[in-house]
């Protein structure tokens, strides 16, 4: 039962409403471990991931619920700095801990994340700035992290990594005096995070720019009660593209389309007409249009290494080429030898991909190599003919929440079986 059976070429039609971002959700959770009340985060999909990192809290001493789409996260009675080696594992975001358990405990003890298979994902960064901020690590098979105390610092990141200014963010807004991240990244998360943390009195300022400074304070407070974190911009982005393979017209609610920029640069006037507004996105395709050329996956605000596996499906369906270099996650095309077996003509070369597009494609028993690389085979199994079975489920649902309800509801035919 791990597996999603999708009828190609239903037209999809409707509207579909997209809950608030993984990727902005499981640093908030983390952040969590710096406060002594509970805070209720607003909109909240049912994911996999968030689960694993909700368990991990709650397996050292913190306390979780949910009411209908409202997180409670309550770690005031948070306890034990030891993140549980099994569930460590599960998740690439149990090294979001690392900042604010240093900060908390000023001790930490873990093993090295797991997290989506699509080649190494080092965490030296990590460890590396938050030496910066005093803290010692003792680095094998187990990570220790003590501190006496954490002191702010200047850091220069030599890639602007996501998680690491998350990280950075988290142990430094109670560390003494100022913290400067140069190079930090600007993602929306990331911005999400600092204005969560402001609204509890923190005082980090520039998040969405490269240049970050946080002025530690002694004590977050309960000034708010709720938060509502910025909704998926991903699983917004995967939505068109489902849409747009069918041929169909679908209004996404909830949607930022600023996020979604070079994603609608991209697609815009080539093969549908897109209407915005301040929470919503009507796309509605006007028929094959030919390749989109050049695409590099780069840091924000460049287009996104989580939407390449779902665009070069796409790509797969328009006349002519399209060339994707994947500039974060070099390795990241596992789903490349998936889409092969529905007769995808693409080839691979190093960071690079180029797409002969408008081959048909035909249904076929493939596996989500990766959450991205599923949602990829479900747009191309949307798009093709006959039927794709798509092994991996459980993959998908690390950062989908009801995605084959969904798509049923907009009129694809996307079954558990
Ligand atoms: N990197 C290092 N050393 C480190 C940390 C990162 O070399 O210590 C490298 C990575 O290998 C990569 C680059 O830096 O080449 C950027 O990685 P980053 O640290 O920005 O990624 P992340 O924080 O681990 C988050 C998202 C990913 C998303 C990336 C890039 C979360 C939980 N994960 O990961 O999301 O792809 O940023 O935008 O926020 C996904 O949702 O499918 C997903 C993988």
């Amino acid at each position: 039962m791990n597996k999603l059976i999708v009828k190609g070429k239903n037209k999809l039609y409707g509207k579909v409403e997209v809950k608030s971002a993984k990727n902005a959700l499981l640093p908030l959770i983390a952040s969590c471990v710096l406060l002594d009340f509970e805070v209720g985060f607003l909109n909240v999909p049912r994911l996999k991931d968030v689960d694993v990192l909700l368990e991990i809290i709650k397996s050292m001493g913190g306390k979780y619920r949910y009411d209908d789409d409202v997180l409670y996260v309550d770690c005031s009675t948070l306890y034990n700095p030891e993140i549980p080696c099994e569930e460590a594992r599960k998740i690439r975001a149990s090294i979001f801990l690392l900042g604010s358990l240093i900060s908390r405990f000023h001790k930490v003890s873990t093993v090295r994340p797991g997290g989506c298979n699509f080649g190494e994902r080092p965490i030296d960064m990590h460890l590396d700035t938050l030496k910066k901020l005093g803290v010692e690590v003792s680095n094998g098979e187990y990570l220790y992290l003590r501190t006496d105390k954490l002191k702010g610092s200047k850091i220069f990141l030599p890639f602007s990594s996501v998680g690491v200014t998350e990280n950075l963010i988290m142990a430094s807004c109670l560390a003494e005096g100022e913290t400067i991240i140069l190079n930090s990244a600007k993602e929306p998360e990331v911005v999400c995070l600092a204005n969560f943390l402001n609204r509890l009195g923190a005082r980090i300022y520039g998040a969405g720019t490269s240049q970050i400074r946080v002025e530690g304070v002694k004590k977050l407070q309960p000034k708010i009660k709720y938060f509502k974190p910025i909704t998926d911009r991903i699983e917004v982005g995967t939505f068109m593209l489902c849409s747009l393979v069918t041929g169909g017209e679908i209004e996404i609610d909830g949607a930022d389309f600023i996020h979604n920029t070079e994603l609608i640069k991209k697609i815009h006037n080539n093969t549908c007409k897109i209407m915005l507004s301040s929470d919503k996105i009507y796309i509605k395709s006007s028929g094959a249009g030919s390749g989109l050329g050049f695409i590099k996956t780069a840091p924000y605000p460049a287009f996104p290494t989580d939407l390449q596996s779902q665009i070069l499906a796409y790509s797969c369906f328009l006349r002519g080429t399209t060339v994707i270099e994947e500039g974060v996650f070099k390795t990241r095309f596992k789903v490349v030898d998936e889409l092969k077996k529905m007769n995808a003509d693409i080839e691979r070369v190093g960071s690079r991909v180029l797409v002969n597009g408008k081959t048909e494609l035909y249904g076929a028993e493939v596996t989500a190599p990766d959450l991205r690389g599923g949602a990829s085979l479900i747009i191309a199994g949307l798009g093709a003919d006959g039927v794709t079975t798509v092994s991996g489920l459980d993959v998908i649902k690390r950062g989908y929440d009801r995605i084959d309800e969904k798509l049923r509801i907009l009129g694809g035919s996307v079954n558990e079986g």
